[in-house]
């Protein structure tokens, strides 16, 4: 039988798996946390840092990634405050300025989680120039949230990697031997990439658009 443990979330107690992420706890509940690295099939990463929630540690509030975090009995959880309003907000707002998105999906997304910070503070007019400003400036863009690398890795072909340091981090093809990089084009990646850098097969995205 399915071990259970007690969590209290925004006041509310719940019963949860014990062998399950915050995420996937919340989620269980149909608690809406935004999360562009996840996907529920894959190993969680941390990366796109949206997921943040807030966990009570000794009389603190701590800020913890839900994705990685496990559940355990009697932890207690806020996931809507406006500090994590405020992280979540600017998580938003590098994504935006330098990842600029093909996806309007995620564009928006990401708008509304920056729109989240400007409804707490309607008076700061610089924030509202900054919204103005991100919708202005996006094309296409790879978050570089590892989903693509995850998935090929996890389907046995091992064609994606990671390549590069800091601002010239990106996905890139593992090559042959003999330097070829094609991969079969199966579109597994395709399927999990949040913001639409790879629309029809991972070859086009990564020799033609960016590399
Ligand atoms: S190509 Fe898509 S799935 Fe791969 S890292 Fe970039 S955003 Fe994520
Ligand atoms: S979903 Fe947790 S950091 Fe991206």
């Amino acid at each position: 039988m399915q071990e259970l443990v007690e969590i209290t979330v925004d006041g509310k107690n719940m019963a949860v798996s014990a062998d399950t992420t915050v995420l996937q706890a919340l989620r269980e509940h149909d608690i809406y946390l935004p999360a562009l690295c996840y996907h529920p099939h894959l190993e969680a990463y941390g990366s796109c840092g949206l997921c943040l929630v807030e966990i009570l540690n000794d009389d603190n509030w701590e800020t913890k990634h839900a994705c990685l975090l496990k559940v355990k009995d009697g932890l207690q959880i806020r996931t809507d405050t406006s500090e994590l309003r405020l992280l979540r907000s600017w998580a938003a707002k590098i994504f935006l300025r330098h990842r600029p998105f093909l996806n309007h999906k995620t564009e928006n997304f990401l708008l509304n989680l920056v729109q989240d910070e400007i409804k707490e503070k309607p008076e700061d007019e610089n924030l509202t120039k900054c919204i103005k400003d991100l919708s202005g400036y996006m094309t296409e863009g790879c978050i570089l949230c590892g989903l693509c690398v995850r998935m090929c890795s996890k389907i046995g072909k091992h064609h994606l990697t990671f390549l590069g340091k800091g601002k010239n981090l990106r996905i890139s093809f593992v090559r042959g031997k003999s330097g070829e990089t094609s991969c079969g084009n199966c579109r597994a990646c395709c399927h999990v990439c949040p913001a639409g850098f790879i629309t029809s097969n991972a070859e086009q995205a990564f020799s033609a658009k960016l590399y």
